[in-house]
């Protein structure tokens, strides 16, 4: 007991006086990956974690910018869009991302949630939940959103990984655009990119002065985003389009200079085609715990 004291004591003032790389590195040391927690403790910290992601609680989540939710060393990756590394950036694109918004978008506003299916063991949690949102782009429709999720949870109680699939993701955005005009899907598409155009180029008009600016102009943009790439299908939110831009939109307002290059032409890492599918489909990503017992 003594000596477990003295050795956080030595930990605490060595982290005290570490640059947050080097107090990073401490804590991935310190921490244990791989907790033997079962499933009883696993489906709680599940509850917990749609609990903070509900709005309004989400507010304080994205406001405290690192949520203690994650490890510092959190690996995500989002079906249809791309992966997340590190404590900021997901706090921002799983909290941050789903709070109330000027922008026009397909993201929505995520109330009570049910869980469906969930199995857990050691640290690892499997669930299908079902979340009701509410889409504020799409005068205000309430649907229930299926998403399926892998975590794996850190002997802190941190998520220190998620693979996370919006099943029928297709089908819910379809449902969406049509909404806004059951009788002709067709302008309702129509109507929708225009929208999202402009709300894109109005968040770079705000937003994305200076060094951080992608268009010299308002018509410059809006001509990019609605003519020279594709409006995007379900799954190419991490592709060349508009759908993806007009995602990383509501980031923006965060970091500009960190997200302001993926409304640009390049897509700043987040919105281009360099993952061909046989790439996405094989490539190996998370390193901090085991998805299988050994
Ligand atoms: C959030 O964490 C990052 C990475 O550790 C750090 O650089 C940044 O200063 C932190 N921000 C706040 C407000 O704590
Ligand atoms: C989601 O909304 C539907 C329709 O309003 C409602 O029946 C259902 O109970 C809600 N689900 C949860 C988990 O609150
Ligand atoms: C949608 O709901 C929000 C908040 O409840 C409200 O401020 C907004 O005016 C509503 N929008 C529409 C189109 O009804
Ligand atoms: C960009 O705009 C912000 C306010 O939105 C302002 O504080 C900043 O000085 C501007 N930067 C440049 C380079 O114009």
């Amino acid at each position: 007991m003594k000596l477990l004291t003295a050795f956080s004591m030595a930990c605490a003032i060595a982290m005290a006086a570490a640059t947050p790389v080097e107090q990073a590195l401490e804590r991935s040391t310190v921490i244990g990956q791989t907790p033997d927690f079962g499933y009883d403790e696993l489906l709680i910290l599940q509850q917990g974690f749609w609990e903070r992601f509900k709005y309004p609680n989400n507010l304080k989540e994205a406001e405290s910018i690192n949520s203690t939710m994650f490890s510092e060393d959190v690996q995500g990756r989002v079906s249809d869009t791309r992966n997340f590394a590190g404590r900021e950036l997901n706090t921002e694109y799983i909290f941050g991302l789903f709070t109330p918004s000027d922008a026009t978008s397909i993201i929505g506003r995520p109330g009570d949630h049910e869980i469906v299916q969930f199995v857990g063991v050691k640290n690892i949690a499997v669930a299908s939940t079902r979340v009701n949102f509410t889409f504020p782009s799409f005068r205000n429709i309430s649907l229930p959103v299926r998403i399926d999720t892998w975590l794996t949870w850190n002997e802190a109680r941190e998520i220190s990984q998620y693979d996370v699939t919006f099943r029928w993701f297709g089908y819910l955005f379809q449902t969406l655009i049509a909404s806004l005009n059951p009788a002709d899907p067709l302008e309702a598409q129509k109507a929708a990119v225009t929208a999202m155009a402009t709300s894109v180029c109005n968040t770079h008009t705000t937003y994305c002065n200076g060094t951080s600016s992608q268009y010299e102009s308002r018509d410059e943009c809006f001509n990019f985003l609605t003519q020279q790439i594709r409006v995007g299908q379900s799954f190419e939110l991490g592709m060349n389009t508009l759908m993806c831009r007009s995602v990383h939109e509501i980031m923006i307002k965060y970091r500009p200079d960190v997200h302001c290059p993926h409304i640009g032409k390049t897509g700043g890492g987040m919105c281009d085609d360099s993952i061909g599918y046989e790439e996405k489909v094989t490539e190996k990503y998370f390193v901090n715990s085991p998805w299988m017992l050994q």
